[in-house]
């Protein structure tokens, strides 16, 4: 009898093992990584992450295809291959667009079944040829006239996916969309349904608070990647991902993101250095990496605070503000993310780390959840 049930137990782990992937995701732990950083691919931490997000490709505003610049065709198509090497479990995605691109071009793509196809077509030949495991869009934002064809876009691409996948036998492509921290951003109603329906997950862009109005010259130091407003009257993470769910998106395909930078502003005065206080001008044209922070405070000894209320660091020296986050900040969002059922959490961008130290307090955090308390 012993022989028989070994090839039973066999098919029924595999198919176990199938069920399980087909399932979707266990745990997203991702970062972006940013061309325009000349980060060298090959020194990334590639253990300390699930998902790497390669940005971007462009879109090409005349023929609406997807493309990626000639400077970075080297780089992107061994990006993969090359993350892999310390991480061989690691995914790579391909990222489309991001907060440079022009808004308008995308309007035009999705606004018509043609550009879009060419966008879609484009997109998954790019995916393959350059070996990426899934493709992320970055358009910032569609405003509220653009959601319905924000959606079906997503709507068309995720079945040209799939169709893909059926005539190429391979796994299919992954596919995510960074989206604004909120399902309703300043009157921009997203598509949910369509969102829900498609996408494996969507990269909520929990960060850039507060940062708009920074050309008048009137904005104050807020916590530019709070987690809570105590009082619910400000922008938060917690508020935006309230509103993801409630607008019918599963926590299950919410990641979390936060910033490995932060908003650097000149004090109106040096005496009025906490939260909500005037300012009269950018420093360092508005931002710092984590890296360049945690030189300025060990050079000129500025004085660190962590607000627990908001889930924010900040830190001050003379007429120096820097909004940012810490290892505090990190630890209590990646504990939020996993504490209320969210797929993960992500990063941007991974040059702007110092040493690993946000991106490691990240991953284990989210590690050592679940380990300890085993339900
Ligand atoms: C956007 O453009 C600015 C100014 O050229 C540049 O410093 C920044 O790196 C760009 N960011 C992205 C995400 O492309
Ligand atoms: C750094 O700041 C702390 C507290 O503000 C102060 O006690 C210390 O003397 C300062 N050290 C230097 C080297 O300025
Ligand atoms: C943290 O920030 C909130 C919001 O501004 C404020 O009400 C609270 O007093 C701050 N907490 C500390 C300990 O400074």
């Amino acid at each position: 009898m012993a022989p028989k049930i070994l090839p039973v137990l066999l098919s029924f782990t595999l198919l176990l093992l199938q069920l399980h992937s087909s399932a979707g995701q266990n745990a997203v732990k991702a970062a972006y990584w940013f061309s325009g950083s000349n980060f060298p691919v090959a020194d990334i931490d590639s253990i300390l992450f699930t998902h790497l997000f390669c940005a971007f490709a462009d879109l090409d505003s005349q023929n609406f295809q997807v493309t990626v610049s000639s400077e970075n065709q080297a780089i992107f198509s061994s990006f993969t291959r090359t993350v892999q090497q310390k991480n061989p479990a690691v995914k790579a995605l391909l990222s489309i667009g991001g907060g440079n691109a022009s808004k308008e071009s995308f309007a035009a793509m999705a606004s018509q079944a043609a550009s879009r196809k060419s966008f879609i077509d484009s997109s998954i030949n790019l995916a393959r040829s350059l070996n990426f495991h899934g493709l992320d869009i970055d358009w910032e934002y569609p405003d509220n006239a653009q959601m319905s064809d924000f959606g079906t876009l997503l709507t068309e691409w995720r079945s040209a996916v799939a169709a893909e996948a059926r005539s190429s036998g391979k796994p299919a492509l992954l596919l995510t969309a960074a989206v604004s921290y909120s399902a309703n951003y300043f009157g921009a109603i997203n598509p949910t349904s369509a969102i829900s329906n498609s996408l494996d997950w969507t990269n909520v862009m929990a960060y850039d608070f507060f940062y708009n109005d920074d050309r008048t010259g009137s904005r104050i130091t807020g916590p530019p990647a709070a987690l809570f407003s105590p009082d619910r009257s400000q922008v938060s993470g917690d508020s935006g991902i309230r509103a993801w769910i409630q607008s019918g998106l599963s926590p299950k395909k919410i990641v979390l993101g936060f910033p490995f930078f932060g908003h650097s502003l000149q004090l109106a005065n040096a005496n009025n250095h906490g939260f909500w206080a005037p300012t009269s001008g950018l420093v360092n044209g508005g931002v710092m990496s984590y890296k360049e922070i945690r030189q300025f405070i060990m050079s000129t000894n500025a004085t660190k605070v962590f607000n627990a209320t908001v889930v924010s660091d900040y830190c001050y020296k003379g007429t120096t503000w820097i909004g940012y986050d810490d290892t505090q900040s990190v630890n209590t969002k990646v504990k939020y993310a996993k504490d209320n059922g969210l797929l993960g959490y992500f990063a941007w961008q991974i040059s702007q780390d110092d040493n690993w130290i946000l991106s490691r307090e990240a991953s284990r955090t989210w590690g050592s959840i679940g380990t300890i308390f085993t339900e």
